[in-house]
């Protein structure tokens, strides 16, 4: 069987990732401490609820669950009125080349994003139509590390795990596709991806045949 690859979004189709990182910075900010890039690593590739956790050990600061919600309907508030003016420019270098390629060699192609807002991105880049199967946050309950959201994609897919090749630009990510057993391609740096198989900053001038043989 032919191999199929799974992409995340943020960060690896499209340039989401700062925004994510502004919309958090605003928030942690709104409650009193900041949020560096630094620690903004720890945070990508993971769910919405997860990140809110997270944030709020690092700020040492506690919610109680109505203002915990609030503070989610907040973030992403923020988060989708920066969104709002994207388009295919902020589709990142090769991305979309790579993906046209992968389908023209008749291989499958899914999403597994953990973001709720998977589809209306897709819609705005013009990329909805590229993909044989979307798994994100509205699909899914254990977020990455856990492998659920590749294991989905490969099932809606119906290709075996170990035919699987991952893009991720996320830490979390890699080891979700790694707690797959899928193969994984890290997308930006090799220092802070390192438990992936190889790692590129991105998928300029990359071709199919350039993946398949560091597979081979
Ligand atoms: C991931 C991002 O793709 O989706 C995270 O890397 C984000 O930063 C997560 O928190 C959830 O996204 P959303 O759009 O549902 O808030
Ligand atoms: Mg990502």
């Amino acid at each position: 069987m032919k191999p199929a690859c799974i992409f995340d979004l943020d960060g690896v189709i499209v340039d989401t990732a700062k925004y994510h990182y502004l919309a958090w910075k605003r928030l942690a900010n709104s409650l009193g401490f900041d949020f560096t890039e630094h620690d903004n690593e720890q945070l990508k590739g993971v769910s919405r609820i997860e990140s809110l956790k997270l944030i709020l050990h690092l700020g040492g600061k506690e919610l109680d669950a109505a203002e915990f919600d609030a503070a989610l309907v907040r973030k992403n508030g923020w988060y989708l009125e920066y969104i709002q003016q994207i388009g295919p420019e902020e589709i990142l270098p090769g991305a979309a080349e790579f993906l046209s390629s992968v389908r023209e060699q008749g291989m499958k192609v899914a999403l597994g994003s953990a973001s709720k807002n998977a589809v209306l991105i897709l819609e705005r880049i013009q990329l909805l139509d590229q993909f044989d199967a979307i798994v994100d946050g509205n699909k899914v309950s254990k977020a990455k590390p856990d492998p659920e959201v590749f294991l989905k994609a490969a099932e809606e897919l119906a290709v075996p795990v170990s035919d699987c090749i991952v893009f991720e630009d996320a830490v979390a990510g890699v080891q979700a596709a790694r707690n797959a057993g899928m193969k994984v391609v890290g997308i930006g740096s090799a220092v802070v991806l390192d438990q992936a198989h190889f790692v590129l900053p991105n998928f300029a001038g990359l071709s199919v045949a350039d993946v398949l043989a560091r597979f081979a």
